[in-house]
């Protein structure tokens, strides 16, 4: 499972080697840990058109201790026509040189006008820029777009982008509505007195999803099936959680994990799946039925349960987990594929629904290849070509699965509804 390639490219004479080769550079990224929750360097914040907007505040602590900058923001929202569009240019041209390894490019962008094509024109225009931005910056740095409807609504969002935490999120576009963010008493602690249920959390993405909301204050629920009921009871220990042994699949796994949880729950991550894979012309139908059960049907049913019986709180969230195969596809994931992007099509029918009616968001995260064991069953010549094929030139880890579903169950986060965020570092599938 480990990224041998990658520990070579950080010598001076693997580094040496690789390059004169022509072979990809991968930096080492950086990435959150308790004594560095911040990026160094300092937050530089630049113009595009007539308007400055005032950010909100994001309790980053940038350290100041480099002489480069750590993150760049760039606000374009007042960008409204192809003429305003070479302040873009003008603003970041001079100053992309200098961003930090590790280093954050966040524009800021406004919602496309339907009224006002122009605007739109441009406004669109950002997206051309920063996803090619994203493929050429190098040097483990990430660039992104976020659409603000509402500045005032978006500090959450603005703190994860410009934080560790989102090492692995890149070229990636985020529209972030209206709202009043409630901001958590203790921000080091945002979902203390909150009730998270992570499915298939004995292992893999689903342990360090839990570990994550945990970390951040959340009393959470492991559920993995009855076969991982020990390695679920390890970690809930471990976690000072309770483990909840139940096959998703069960048509009555909703009523039952409602009965388990009688004070409620505020965050639920359906991260439970599996893959079958095979093309199309060798599946036969018990290959193809239990990814579409696990993946997609048991998320529908469990998610509609949960919010009609009431068990989901308001001003709860549901974080949905598809795949970048289920925007992309992939040869011999069609059973897989279909039922990730069945996720997607649900998130985006049923968040302003259940947002309405509720109280609770609903998002998905879209991971590309992420070091587990299940891609570290792949074939090696594709799990190479998996890790490599990004802008980032390597394979996520959990951990930037599990910091990008912390922001979106962020009580704060309330304003970022219906997207489908990436955590692929950008990767060439579906860019
Ligand atoms: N690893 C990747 O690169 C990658 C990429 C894209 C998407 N994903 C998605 O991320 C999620 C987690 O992936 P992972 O790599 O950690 O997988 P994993 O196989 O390591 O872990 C999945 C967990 O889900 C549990 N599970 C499976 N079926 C279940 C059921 N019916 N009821 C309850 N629990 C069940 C398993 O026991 C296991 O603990 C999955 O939805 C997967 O499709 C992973």
């Amino acid at each position: 499972m480990a990224d041998r390639y990658l520990r070579l490219t950080t010598t001076a004479p693997g580094r040496l080697l690789t390059r004169r080769l022509g072979l990809p550079q991968p930096a080492a990224l950086r990435r959150r840990t308790p004594r560095e929750p911040d990026l160094p360097g300092e937050l530089l914040h630049l113009t595009a058109g007539p308007s400055r907007l005032e950010l909100a505040p994001t309790g980053l602590k940038f350290t100041g201790a480099s002489d480069r900058p750590g993150a760049v923001v760039l606000d374009a929202t007042a960008v409204r026509d192809v003429g305003t569009l070479a302040e873009v240019h003008a603003a970041l041209h001079p100053v992309v040189r200098s961003v930090a390894t590790s280093g954050r490019v966040l524009v800021l962008g406004a919602p496309l006008d339907p009224a006002d094509h122009h605007q739109a024109a441009a406004q669109q225009a950002l997206e051309g820029f920063v996803r090619s931005l994203g493929k050429e910056i190098g040097r483990g740095r990430t660039v992104n777009l976020v659409r603000l409807t509402d500045p005032a609504a978006a500090a959450s969002t603005l703190r994860f982008l410009l934080s560790p935490g989102s090492a692995y999120v890149s070229g990636q576009v985020i529209e972030v509505g209206a709202g009043d963010p409630t901001l958590p008493a203790d921000r080091d602690l945002p979902l203390a007195g909150r009730t998270a249920l992570v499915t298939g959390a004995a292992r893999g993405i689903g342990e360090a999803v839990a570990e994550t909301l945990a970390r951040d204050g959340a009393q959470v629920v492991v559920l993995d099936t009855p076969a991982a009921g020990q390695d679920a009871e390890r970690v809930a220990a471990r976690l000072g959680g309770t483990a909840l042994t139940l096959d998703v699949t069960a048509a009555d796994a909703g009523e039952r994990i409602a009965a388990a949880l009688p004070g409620g729950l505020d965050v639920l991550v359906h991260n439970a799946g599996v893959t079958r894979d095979r093309k199309l012309v060798n599946m036969p139908a018990d290959r193809w039925s239990p990814v579409l059960e696990v993946n997609l049907a048991s998320v529908l049913r469990t998610t509609d349960a949960l919010l009609s019986g009431g068990t989901l709180r308001p001003g709860g969230r549901i974080v949905a987990t598809a795949s970048i195969a289920g925007i992309a596809g992939n040869a011999g994931q069609t059973n897989y594929a279909a039922s990730k992007a069945g996720v997607i099509g649900l998130v985006r029918s049923l968040a302003p629904r259940a947002l309405a009616a509720h109280g609770v968001t609903v998002n998905a995260v879209a991971p590309g290849f992420i070091e587990t064991r299940m891609t570290a069953a792949v074939p090696f010549l594709i799990r190479e070509a998996g890790r490599r094929m990004n802008s980032l030139a390597q394979g996520g880890l959990p951990a930037d699965v599990a910091e990008t579903t912390a922001w979106l169950a962020h009580p704060a986060s309330g304003a970022v509804n219906g997207q489908v965020v990436r955590v692929c570092g950008q990767s060439l599938l579906g860019a």
